[in-house]
C-alpha cells in the first residue's frame, strides 16, 4: 500500500503548513450548535462563515484542517446513495485549505496541482478540472479566470464548463457562496473518461472542490451580494483521495474501513466483506460501517436520535443500520454499540 489513510491526512496538513504558512486548526463539531440554518456540519467552511461574512475574525489569514462532516438531510444529502455505491458517505472527513481575504484562485490552483502531481504523484493524464460556465438569470459571468489558470497545466479537452448545480457552491439556502472549480480523477483503463465527469460514474469521481467565495446569499430574498473580501474554501474528500492514492476502485477498499469491517464480521458472524456492489451482505457491511461512524461522531458531538429535526435524521440512520444488521446479517441482539471501539 502506497500511503496509509493516516499518512494521507498528515501529508495534506503538513503540505499547507510548511509550504504555504497555513495554521493547522481543529475540526468544529459535526453538530453546528450555533448555526440554526444547518442540521449538521456539511462542509469545512461552516465554522468560518462569520469570517467570510466579515462579522468575525481569526488570528490567521490561512488555515488548513480536516473537518468532520455529515451529509444526510438538508441541502447536501447523500443518505440514499450510501451502501449502494462506492464513494458516498453520510459521515466523512473533508480536507481543506483556507484563505481569508489573502490568496485567491491562482495560489489555490497551483498548490492543488503541486500536491496532487508532485507530492502524491497522481498521473496528470488522469486529472480533469471544471469551472463555472456562468448563469444569466443570476447575472453571474463565466469563470474564465479559473479556466485560464488551469490551461497552464491541462489541455483544453480536460477542462470542462459546469453549471450552477455543479460549479457554484452554496452551503444551504443562504450564506457565503461562490463559483467553484472541481478536480476529478479519471480511473478508466484508457484514461479517456472525460465524458464521465459529473455523470455519476464511479470511475471518474470528484476529489477536490476549490471554491472562490465572493458572495452572500440573503435569507428570504435569495439575493446575491458581494462580500467585503474574497476568500478560498477548498474541500477534498478524504476517503476519496485515500482510495485514489491507494489505487482502489472503492472508498471501502481502503485501510480506513478495515477495522470496522473486521468488527462487523466478528460480531455478526457474517461471511467476510468481498466488495460486491449488488451483494446484500456487502451492502449491509457498507451501510453499517458508514452509519456507525456517523452516529458515533454525531452523538459524541452532542446530538441525540429523536423524533424531530436533526434527531430524526439520526433516528433514520440508526434504523437503517439496525435493519441491515438484523434482516441482512441476521444479528439477534444489540450490535451497533459493540462497533463503536472500531470507529
Ligand atoms: N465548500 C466546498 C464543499 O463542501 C469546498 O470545501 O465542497
Amino acid at each position: 500500500m502506497s500511503r496509509t489513510a493516516a499518512q494521507v491526512r498528515s501529508d495534506f496538513l503538513e503540505y499547507f503548513r510548511t509550504r504555504a504558512g497555513h495554521a493547522v486548526v481543529p475540526s468544529s463539531p459535526v453538530v453546528p450548535h450555533h448555526d440554526p440554518t444547518l442540521l449538521f456540519t456539511n462542509a469545512g467552511m461552516n465554522q468560518f462563515k462569520d469570517v467570510f461574512l466579515g462579522t468575525g475574525t481569526r488570528p490567521y489569514k490561512r488555515a488548513v484542517d480536516t473537518q468532520k462532516c455529515i451529509r444526510a438531510g438538508g441541502k447536501h444529502n447523500d443518505l440514499e446513495d450510501v451502501g449502494k455505491d462506492t464513494y458516498h458517505h453520510t459521515f466523512f472527513e473533508m480536507l481543506g485549505n483556507w484563505s481569508f481575504g489573502d490568496y485567491f484562485k491562482k495560489e489555490a490552483i497551483d498548490w492543488a496541482w503541486d500536491l496532487l502531481t508532485n507530492i502524491w504523484k497522481l498521473d496528470p493524464l488522469r486529472l480533469h478540472a471544471t469551472y463555472f460556465e456562468g448563469d444569466a438569470a443570476e447575472k453571474l459571468e463565466p469563470d474564465t479566470e479559473a479556466r485560464d489558470l488551469w490551461l497552464r497545466y491541462l489541455p483544453k479537452e480536460r477542462i470542462h464548463p459546469g453549471n450552477k448545480k455543479d460549479n457554484f457552491w452554496e452551503m444551504g439556502d443562504s450564506g457565503p457562496c461562490g463559483p467553484c472549480s472541481e478536480i476529478h480523477f479519471d480511473a478508466t483503463p484508457g484514461k479517456d473518461g472525460g465524458k464521465l465527469v459529473n455523470a455519476g460514474d464511479p470511475r471518474v469521481i470528484e476529489i477536490w472542490n476549490l471554491v472562490f467565495i465572493q458572495f452572500n446569499r440573503a435569507p428570504g430574498t435569495g439575493k446575491l451580494s458581494p462580500l467585503p473580501a474574497k476568500h478560498v474554501d477548498t474541500g477534498m474528500g478524504f476517503e476519496r483521495i485515500t482510495r485514489v492514492i491507494q489505487g482502489k476502485t472503492s472508498n471501502y477498499d481502503t485501510d480506513l474501513w478495515m477495522p470496522i469491517f473486521a468488527a462487523i464480521e466478528e460480531i455478526s458472524g457474517a461471511k467476510a466483506y468481498r466488495g460486491k456492489l449488488d451483494d446484500h451482505v456487502d451492502i449491509a457491511y457498507r451501510v453499517i460501517a458508514d452509519h456507525i461512524g456517523c452516529l458515533t461522531f454525531a452523538i459524541t458531538d452532542g446530538a441525540r436520535p429523536s423524533n424531530e429535526g436533526r434527531g430524526y435524521v439520526l433516528r433514520r440512520i440508526l434504523r437503517r443500520a439496525v435493519r441491515h444488521a438484523h434482516q441482512t446479517l441476521g444479528v439477534k441482539g444489540p450490535m451497533l454499540c459493540k462497533l463503536v471501539p472500531s470507529v
